[in-house]
């Protein structure tokens, strides 16, 4: 049976990484600023919906123990490829997130940029249920989502609406909104949103 979410291996096969919007080739900035920060502490992390792994590999590189994982093997080739080139070790798994089948409380840290908005409304519960539940007690979930400045759409989000949604699961440290030009040029808005289980 298809799926909403097939679309997404034609995406990484028919298009070059340099065309996507949200491959920037480099890690993305407010990660960076969170880990030397010390706002994350190093551990055993999922890179959830990780593309090409950029941010994967930053994270190995800094000495997470790395978890990623995507519906494209596309993707993971992409990524399988960088963590090699870059010579790190990451375990990378081909998944929907909608069939997370990771032992319960394993991680310390999840980190989602761009996930959770091509999630679909009816999957939101099933997924949001998923994160807490692989994270150990006090781990960290650190979302980055379109924000509704971008216009509106079903998966464009209000700073009240990230709140409504998140703070029935978990403890929210730190809810940022910016802006950013992304890999295909275009300035878009995000939120980035750190959460505690
Ligand atoms: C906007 S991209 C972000 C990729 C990566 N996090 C980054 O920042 O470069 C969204 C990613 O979600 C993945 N994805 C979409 N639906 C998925 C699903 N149901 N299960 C797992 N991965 C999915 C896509 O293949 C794609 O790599």
């Amino acid at each position: 049976m298809n799926s909403y979410y097939d679309k997404w291996n034609k995406i990484y096969r028919n298009y070059p990484l340099s065309s996507l919007g949200w491959e920037l080739n480099r890690p993305r900035p407010i990660l960076i600023e969170f880990i030397e920060k010390g706002l994350i502490k190093k551990g055993k992390m999922l890179d959830i919906c990780c593309g090409a792994g950029t941010n994967s590999v930053y994270l190995a590189k800094n000495n997470f123990s790395v978890y990623a994982s995507d519906i494209s093997l596309k993707a993971i080739q992409y990524a399988k490829e960088k963590a090699l080139q870059k010579k790190v070790q990451i375990n990378l798994i081909l998944q929907n997130f909608i069939n997370l089948s990771f032992t319960n409380e394993i991680f310390d840290f999840v980190f989602d940029m761009g996930c959770f908005h091509h999630v679909q409304i009816s999957d939101r519960t099933a997924f949001i249920e998923s994160v807490k539940m692989v994270l150990k007690k006090n781990g960290l979930y650190m979302l980055t989502c379109f924000s509704d400045k971008n216009g509106s759409s079903w998966n464009h989000f209000s700073k009240t609406h990230l709140k409504q949604i998140f703070s029935e699961y978990f403890k929210l440290l730190e809810i940022r909104h910016y802006s950013s030009i992304e890999g295909d040029g275009i300035k878009r808005f995000f939120y980035t949103v750190l959460m505690k289980k």
